[in-house]
C-alpha cells in the first residue's frame, strides 16, 4: 500500500505533546487511586528515569469521581495530572466508565449483564453492565461530561481513553432490555418482518415470526438456534458497544475538539465479539491491547499478525500499543514470566509494524485485588529488579528511534480479515466444530512472516490495487460486492489465493448454492460438490509427499490447473490446490490446510507469480519490517532466536549509533533499527 497517510506530528489527531515535539509514547496504566501519596512521588521520580512520557489515568475511577449519585470529587485526579505535568508527563484520561460503582448497581440493578442462560452477572468484578442499558449509558455519558468539562483545558490532558477494551466481559447481553434493544434494531436493519423472516430463513423449523414482538436474543434454547438470529445478534451486540464508543466520543469532541479519541481494542487471539473494521473508524487514533498466549511455541508470529491487523484497522496511520504486559499475568491457568530481553523485544517488533506508542498495563504491580500477580513496570519487588532495569531500558531504546516517529510500512501483499465471515463460520451446526477462522489466515500469514515478507492484514472491504498479493483466508460469508471486487482484483493483474470455507454465504448466511466454494467458483474455474473436514489427528496425503490436515474436499476442476491433489482417501487423484491464469492475473486455491513444507512451497510460487520479494536479504527466522517517510527508510531486524542472524543492509544503527553493513549480525534476542544509507 503506498504511504500517504498523515504523518502523527503534522496531525491534528495524534497524540498532543505538551511540547509539540513528535516522539514514541512511553508508558503505562497509572492507578495512583491504589497507593498513598508519598508513592506518587516516588512513582514519577521512577517514570522519569525509565523515559516514561506517556500514562493512562483514571481508567478504573468512576467509584472516586462520582462517590455518590451526581457528587463529584477530582482531586486524587487533580492532584496526580498536576505532577505529572510538572514532571513533563503527558496524560491518556479515560472518561472512568469502563466500571459502574456499586451504588449505581444498587439503585439499578437492571443494568447488570445476563448471560445466555439467564444467569445475571453480579457486581464485584468489573464491567458490570448491559451494553443496551439507558440507564448505564445516561450516567456514563454524564460522567464523560463532567470529566471532560473538568479537564478541558488542563496541560496534560494529551489524548482522551473512552471506558476500557469495551466488550471485554460484558459484550454479549441476553436480558430483557437489550432483547428490547435488539427488536429495535431488527426492525431498522429489515424494516419489515417478512423481510426478517426471508433474511433468517425462518420456513425452517416453524420458526416464523408475525411480529418484530416475538423475536428474543438467541437464548440457550433445546437446540441449535437459528444461525442467521445468532449472526445477527453478533452484529447488533458489537453495533451496542460501538454506540456506547460514540456516545462518550462525542461529548469529548463537542466539549474538547482539539483532543483525539482513542478506545483500547482487543486485536489477539481469543477475542472475536467486536467487529474493529466498524470501530475503527469511529477513533482518531487506533490503539490495541495484546496478550501473549500461554503455549504458543512461536509467539511472535501471533503477535506480528495483530500488529500487522490493528495497522490495517488503522488505514496504515500510525497506532498505539495501549497494553501488554512486562511480564506474567494473572488471568492464565499457570502464569509464567516472560524471558530477560522479552519485553524489549516484543515492544520493538511493535514500533517495526507501525506503532508509535508503547504501553503497558500497568505502572505499579497492586498490593491488592484480583490483579496483584499480574507484572507490571514497577514489580512487588520494586525498582532494583530485572523487569524495571529491562523497563527503562527500553524508554532509552525509544528516545533513539525519535528520528522514525511518524514514518509507516510499506507491503506488497494482503491477507483480507472479516469479523462476520469470523462469527459465521464458527457457528454451531457446521461441517466441522474444529473449524477456527483465525488459524486459517495464521497459517498463511506465518509462512510469509517467515519468509521475510511485509504484510497488511486487512478489512475485507479494503481496495485491493495497491497489492500484489491478497490472500484471502476462508472469506466464509462475502457479500457480492466484496468478490466482485477479488474477482476485479485479479482479471486487472492481481494475484490471489483463496482458501477452503471461502464464499460460502451470502450476507444473510444463505448458501451460495450450484457448487462450492459458490462466489468464487467461476474466479478460481473450479466446482466443490461436498465438504470432508477431517478429524483432529486424521491427515491427507498429498501429491508432494506432505501431509495436510483440518479440512478436504471434491475438488474438481473445471477451468483450474491442478497444482497438487490428494493421495489418498476418497479424493485420491482429485485436486487439492489448483491454479488459474485469469486474463492477466492468477487465481490459487487450496482445498485443505497445508503442511508447514507444502504451504512454503506454493508460496514460493505465489511471490513468483506476484512479483512479490522480502523486506531485505536475511537469514531465516529473523523479523524483518522497514518503516519509511519524509526522513528516510528505517529497517528494523529483530532475533527472537537463541542463534546469531544476518541481514544484508548498509546504513546507521539507531539504538548503538554506529554504521552497519553490507552485512550485519544480529545477536541472539537482540534487535537492529537501522536508517539505510539512501
Ligand atoms: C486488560 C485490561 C487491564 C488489565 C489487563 C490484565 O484486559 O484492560 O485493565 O486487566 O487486561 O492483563
Amino acid at each position: 500500500m503506498s504511504s500517504d497517510r498523515p504523518a502523527p506530528g503534522a496531525s491534528p489527531r495524534w497524540i498532543r505533546w505538551p511540547d509539540g515535539r513528535p516522539r514514541i509514547g512511553f508508558g503505562g496504566d497509572y492507578t495512583p487511586e491504589q497507593w498513598p501519596r508519598e508513592v506518587w512521588k516516588e512513582d514519577v521520580r521512577l517514570m522519569q528515569e525509565a523515559g516514561v512520557n506517556l500514562v493512562n489515568v483514571a481508567i478504573f475511577g468512576w467509584s472516586l469521581i462520582e462517590p455518590a449519585d451526581g457528587v463529584y470529587d477530582f482531586a486524587t485526579f487533580d492532584e496526580v495530572l498536576d505532577l505529572l505535568h510538572t514532571a513533563g508527563i503527558a496524560v491518556d484520561l479515560a472518561t472512568a466508565t469502563a466500571s459502574p460503582p456499586a451504588w449505581l448497581v444498587t439503585a439499578h440493578p437492571e443494568i447488570l449483564p445476563v448471560g445466555r442462560t439467564g444467569t445475571v452477572l453480579g457486581f464485584g468484578g468489573r464491567q458490570s453492565w448491559c451494553p443496551s442499558s439507558p440507564v448505564y449509558r445516561e450516567h456514563a455519558v454524564r460522567l464523560t461530561e463532567k470529566v471532560a468539562e473538568h479537564y478541558a483545558g488542563h496541560p496534560a490532558l494529551a489524548l482522551w481513553h473512552v471506558s476500557n477494551e469495551l466488550g471485554c466481559h460484558n459484550a454479549l447481553c441476553y436480558c430483557d432490555v437489550s432483547a428490547a434493544a435488539f427488536r429495535r434494531w431488527l426492525e431498522r436493519r429489515y424494516g419489515d418482518i417478512d423481510s426478517l423472516n426471508e433474511a433468517w430463513g425462518t420456513q425452517f423449523w416453524s420458526q416464523r415470526y408475525t411480529s418484530f414482538e416475538q423475536i428474543m436474543p438467541p437464548r440457550l434454547a433445546p437446540s441449535f438456534t437459528n444461525p442467521t438470529q445468532q449472526l445477527d445478534f453478533a452484529r447488533f451486540s458489537s453495533a451496542e458497544l460501538q454506540a456506547q464508543l460514540v456516545a462518550e466520543r462525542d461529548v469529548l469532541r463537542r466539549i474538547t475538539p482539539d483532543v483525539p479519541v482513542t478506545t483500547n481494542f482487543m486485536v489477539m487471539n481469543g477475542i472475536r465479539d467486536m467487529d474493529y473494521a466498524a470501530w475503527a473508524r469511529e477513533v482518531d487514533l487506533v490503539s490495541n491491547d495484546h496478550y501473549l498466549r500461554e503455549g504458543d511455541p512461536e509467539p511472535q508470529i501471533e503477535l506480528a499478525f495483530s500488529a500487522d491487523l490493528t495497522r490495517g484497522l488503522a488505514g496504515g496511520r500510525p497506532w498505539m500499543l495501549m497494553e501488554q504486559s512486562t511480564s506474567a499475568v494473572n488471568w492464565g491457568h499457570v502464569n509464567r514470566p516472560k524471558a530477560p530481553g522479552e519485553l524489549r523485544r516484543n515492544s520493538l517488533a511493535q514500533v517495526a509494524r507501525g506503532a508509535d506508542a508503547i504501553s503497558y498495563f500497568q505502572w505499579r504491580q497492586s498490593r491488592a485485588g484480583a490483579e496483584k500477580y499480574h507484572s507490571a513496570m514497577v514489580p512487588h519487588a520494586g525498582a532494583d529488579s530485572r523487569v524495571f532495569r529491562e523497563v527503562a531500558g527500553l524508554g532509552a531504546d525509544l528516545e533513539r528511534l525519535e528520528p522514525l516517529v511518524g514514518t509507516t510500512v510499506s507491503s506488497d501483499v494482503a491477507v483480507l480479515f472479516d469479523w462476520d465471515s469470523w462469527w459465521a463460520s464458527e457457528l454451531d451446526s457446521h461441517p466441522s466444530q474444529d473449524f477456527r477462522y483465525r488459524e486459517v489466515a495464521l497459517d498463511w500469514y506465518s509462512t510469509l512472516w517467515r519468509r521475510g515478507i511485509a504484510v497488511d492484514v486487512v478489512p475485507a472491504s479494503t481496495p485491493l490495487d495497491g497489492y500484489r498479493l491478497v490472500v484471502v483466508p476462508a472469506l466464509y460469508l462475502v457479500t457480492d460486492a466484496v468478490a466482485d471486487s477479488i474477482d476485479a482484483y485479479v482479471r486487472r493483474g492481481g494475484t490471489v489465493l483463496v482458501t477452503y470455507f471461502s464464499g460460502i454465504v451470502d450476507e444473510h448466511d444463505h448458501v451460495r448454492t450450484g457448487g462450492y466454494p459458490g462466489a468464487f467458483r467461476d474466479l478460481l474455474g473450479i466446482r466443490v460438490e461436498e465438504f470432508a473436514p477431517l478429524r483432529a489427528a486424521e491427515t491427507a496425503g498429498l501429491s508432494d509427499g506432505t501431509e495436510a490436515s483440518r479440512w478436504s474436499e471434491d475438488v474438481v476442476a473445471v477451468s483450474a490447473e491442478p497444482v497438487l491433489t490428494y493421495t489418498t482417501g476418497t479424493y485420491a487423484a482429485q485436486p487439492a490446490v489448483t491454479r488459474r491464469t485469469v486474463e492477466s492475473g492468477v487465481a490459487w486455491y487450496t482445498s485443505t490446510a497445508l503442511g508447514d513444507g507444502s504451504r512454503e512451497a506454493i508460496v514460493d510460487r505465489l511471490v513468483a507469480d506476484a512479483g512479490v520479494t522480502p523486506v531485505a536479504s536475511a537469514d531465516r527466522g529473523l523479523e524483518l519490517m522497514r518503516r519509511t517517510g519524509p526522513q528516510g527508510s528505517f529497517l528494523f531486524a529483530v532475533n527472537h532466536s537463541g542463534e546469531p542472524l544476518t541481514l544484508e543492509v548498509t546504513g546507521h544503527s539507531l539504538l548503538t549509533d554506529q554504521p552497519v553493513g553490507p552485512r550485519a549480525t544480529v545477536a541472539p534476542g537482540d534487535v537492529l533499527v537501522i536508517r539505510e544509507s539512501a
